[in-house]
């Protein structure tokens, strides 16, 4: 049978979700300075609650360590409590799946005082066996509080250049311990702190990991054939879903000689009890459609879910397609991104305008 992006999907953990279709994590900026939720973080999210089958926000730093932005929502104590329980009951009641991201930028994390990696940089040192004993303790932590404060979910982000991926990387990481080295050395920090999260929650709490299979826009250091083993030990894990950070959601590595979807690869590579979830490119009903068809089971937006707040409704029409970009004020602003996530955005080339210019 094709599958539609209208399909309602069961996960291993037992959640059914209501469609096919995820909101992103998308930063935002919307914080306040302690951490704590702001109704203008609040809004946007519940904006796209009931139309996108997974409502997920933005990383949030599960250690001041790992802080790296302000504006940045906090799980990292209890007085970020509130807030959080407020943000999930406000999307489980929309009947949205609720999955929060927990994050630990290590040497990206400019806010910290002391900040962590694989192998020193000029910012930041070589983390130890005690740092990195403290690392998983605060996701496991950070997990907790997303249970009790009501989350469907967390998804571990291991993307994007952060901690996680600092220690993947075969150029960055130089570590010669049980850490550095093989792949299975590499992937220990993430796959011992899923491990440990999995033992501290109960079975029906969703846990979940983003991963940056592949370099996307340059080379760090991270290729397909690290990324099948990785995802392997993660689906032995128990996970629900992998999400692939990628360029191009239906498209091959870029840097690579396969010509086969990354997707399509991972897809092939673990059980069907774990659901690969990707983000990339992903505009329209054609995109949608070519996504599904590699093998992907959900699909992920970032920028679509930015200016159609209930985008999954739209993108069922074959004629559809999003506003071109740059992107006004006025426009967002009617889709729940207030001013301060605006000028966020216009960092992004091209998106919004009066932002930087389209490359
Ligand atoms: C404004 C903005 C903020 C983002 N913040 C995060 C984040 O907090 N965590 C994350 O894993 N990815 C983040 N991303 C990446 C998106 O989740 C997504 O992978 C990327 O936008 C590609 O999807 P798209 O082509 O549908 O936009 C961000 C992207 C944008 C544009």
């Amino acid at each position: 049978m094709v599958k539609q992006i209208t399909d309602e999907i069961e996960l291993s953990s037992g959640h059914i979700l209501s469609n096919r279709a995820a909101l992103a994590p998308l930063t935002n900026k919307q914080s306040n300075l302690d951490g704590t939720l702001h109704d203008d973080e609040y809004h946007w999210l519940l904006a796209r609650s009931g139309h996108f089958g997974i409502v997920e926000t933005c990383a949030a730093y599960v250690s001041a360590q790992g802080k790296a932005w302000e504006g940045q929502l906090g799980i990292a104590n209890n007085s970020h409590l509130e807030g959080l329980t407020k943000l999930a009951t406000g999307i489980n009641q929309k009947g949205s799946f609720s999955l929060i991201q927990l994050y630990h930028g290590g040497d990206r994390a400019v806010l910290s005082t002391d900040p962590i990696t694989s192998s020193a940089t000029d910012f930041a040192r070589e983390a130890t066996y005690e740092d990195l004993e403290s690392v998983k303790r605060d996701f496991v932590q950070a997990a907790k509080r997303a249970e009790q404060a009501g989350f469907n979910g967390v998804e571990v982000h291991g993307a994007n250049g952060y901690l996680f991926t600092q220690f993947i990387s075969r150029t960055l990481n130089l570590r010669s311990d049980e850490y550095g080295g093989s792949v299975e050395n590499r992937s220990r920090l993430l796959v011992d702190t899923v491990r440990q999260i999995k033992e501290e929650v109960n079975s029906s709490f969703s846990v979940n990991v983003r991963i940056s299979p592949v370099d996307t826009w340059s080379r760090s250091g991270l290729i397909l054939e690290d990324a099948i083993q990785i995802s392997k030990r993660l689906a032995g894990e128990g996970i629900d879903m992998i999400h692939l950070s990628l360029r191009d959601a239906s498209g091959p590595a870029p840097f690579e000689a396969d010509t086969r979807s990354v997707v399509e690869i991972i897809r092939e590579s673990v059980s069907t009890d774990v659901k690969i979830v990707a983000a990339g490119g992903i505009k329209n009903y054609t995109d949608v459609s070519k996504a599904l068809a590699t093998g992907l089971d959900i699909v992920s937006v970032g920028r679509a879910g930015i200016v159609q707040a209930d985008w999954p409704f739209h993108v069922q029409d074959p004629n559809f397609d999003l506003p071109t970009i740059p992107w006004s004020q006025e426009l967002l602003s009617s889709q729940a991104v207030s001013p301060r996530f605006y000028e966020y955005l216009k960092k992004f080339s091209g998106l919004v305008e009066g932002g930087n210019p389209l490359r």
